[in-house]
């Protein structure tokens, strides 16, 4: 029998991905798009399928998380066997910017989708999946974060995300909901939205090599994040629905990389050294050494413009954050008990594949 998936947030990076995943899989996936004024549906183009074709496998459909009666008239209408609720306003800094809006989209959002499940008496066909995240866990302290670590967000984000956690798990508790959640740690691809640190360098890099940017300014590079790839992680978003019980799961690497570490490797892909020089908002990365043969192979172009000494990276305070979590480190060791899982693509291969995707992209 063919399964039927419904993907909330199936136009940003991990739905994208998790389609991709599911059609291989034989699914008929079903997607949530927001009405835009432009077309923000770039990531799942070339997956797309006209409506008017016969049988296609993939389905988008007009709806918000805001929207109650648009969710429960939805879920009623394609009756799916698994939810993927993946949808959020999920920008740490943004939702400094935006806590409300993050509480509805992010919190209230998760218990309209549940709330519909119930309403709508499917709890025992209906299979959840939320989309948590390591920002439950806060600050390390000195130990990797599993699913029996206590939970301290930092942020509006975080604090919405932990609603959304604990009422996934009151759902699967009160009603028997096959409810579980996903505590992922960072997750990064070529498409990771542009402004994640880990995009925002690798585009920058590609800009700067092709001499269409001077410098690159961030915020707090000696934060140190658990950094995997997006296409593991949504084969583990997958497992988890296949478990025989509803549980919940840290899904991580179980290794740390600073900001300033993401920026080095980038620029080692290009045959670029950097030395970080001076500390806090005085720091700055400036070219130790250009190796041109790697320069002209992976950029196709010579570093004329490029010289030794120069600075490439510079912070600027405004991309500082109200509240900070320094470094956060996760143990997957359930995961990989109970699911059999575990990442493949090491953190090189991640910075390499992004690197190689923006540098493709800027001559496109
Ligand atoms: P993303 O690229 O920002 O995608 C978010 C998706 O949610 C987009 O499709 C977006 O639509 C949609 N969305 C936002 N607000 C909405 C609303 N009000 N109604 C309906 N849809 C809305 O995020 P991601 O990296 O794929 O992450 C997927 C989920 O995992 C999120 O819930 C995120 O918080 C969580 N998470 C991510 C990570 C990570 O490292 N990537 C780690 C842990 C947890 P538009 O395309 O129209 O903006
Ligand atoms: N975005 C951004 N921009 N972050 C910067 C910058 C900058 O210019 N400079 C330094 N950083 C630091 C941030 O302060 C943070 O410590 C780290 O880089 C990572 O930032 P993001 O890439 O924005 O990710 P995040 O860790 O805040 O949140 C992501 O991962 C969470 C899982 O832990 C998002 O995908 C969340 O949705 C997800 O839940």
């Amino acid at each position: 029998m063919t399964k039927t998936a419904l993907i909330t947030g199936i136009t940003g990076q991990d739905g994208s991905y998790l389609a991709r995943h599911l059609l291989s899989l034989g699914y008929t996936v079903h997607g949530l798009k927001r009405r835009s004024s432009s077309i923000n549906t770039d990531r799942i183009d070339d997956i797309y399928q006209d409506p008017h074709e016969p049988n296609p496998k993939l389905k988008l459909h007009y709806s918000d998380l805001t929207d109650s009666l648009n969710i429960v008239s939805l879920i009623q209408d394609i009756q799916p066997d698994e939810i993927y609720h993946l949808g959020a306003m999920s920008h740490v800094q943004v939702s400094f910017e935006t806590p409300e809006y993050t509480a509805n989209a992010n919190g209230m959002g998760t218990l309209r989708l549940l709330e519909a499940i119930r309403i709508l008496k499917l709890e025992n066909k209906i299979k959840f999946y939320n989309a948590a995240t390591s920002e439950l866990f806060g600050d390390n302290d000195g130990t990797a974060k599993n699913e029996n670590s206590g939970f301290y967000p930092r942020s509006p984000y975080g604090t919405s995300k932990l609603f959304a956690y604990w009422t996934t798990k009151n759902y699967r508790e009160s009603y028997g909901i096959f409810a579980a959640n996903g505590i992922l740690f960072n997750h990064e691809s070529p498409e990771r939205g542009e402004t994640f640190v880990s995009r925002k360098i690798t585009r920058a890099l590609a800009a700067i090599a092709h001499n269409q940017q001077n410098k690159l300014y961030l915020g707090n590079l000696n934060a140190k994040r658990d950094w995997g790839h997006a296409k593991d992680y949504v084969k583990a978003m997958h497992s988890i629905l296949q478990h025989h019980k509803a549980d919940d799961f840290v899904i991580a690497t179980g290794q740390t990389w600073s900001v300033r570490d993401f920026i080095r490797k980038a620029f080692f892909n290009i045959g670029i050294e950097l030395s970080f020089l001076h500390h806090g908002i005085e720091e700055v990365g400036v070219i130790d050494s250009i190796d041109e043969v790697v320069f002209t192979q992976t950029t196709q172009s010579l570093p004329k413009h490029l010289k030794v000494g120069q600075t490439l990276i510079e912070v600027d305070p405004k991309y500082f954050r109200p509240n900070e979590i320094e470094e956060i480190t996760g143990d997957a060791s359930k995961a990989k008990n109970d699911l059999n899982w575990e990442p493949i693509i090491s953190f090189d291969e991640l910075v390499f594949e992004m690197v190689a995707h923006d540098l493709k992209r800027i001559k496109c």
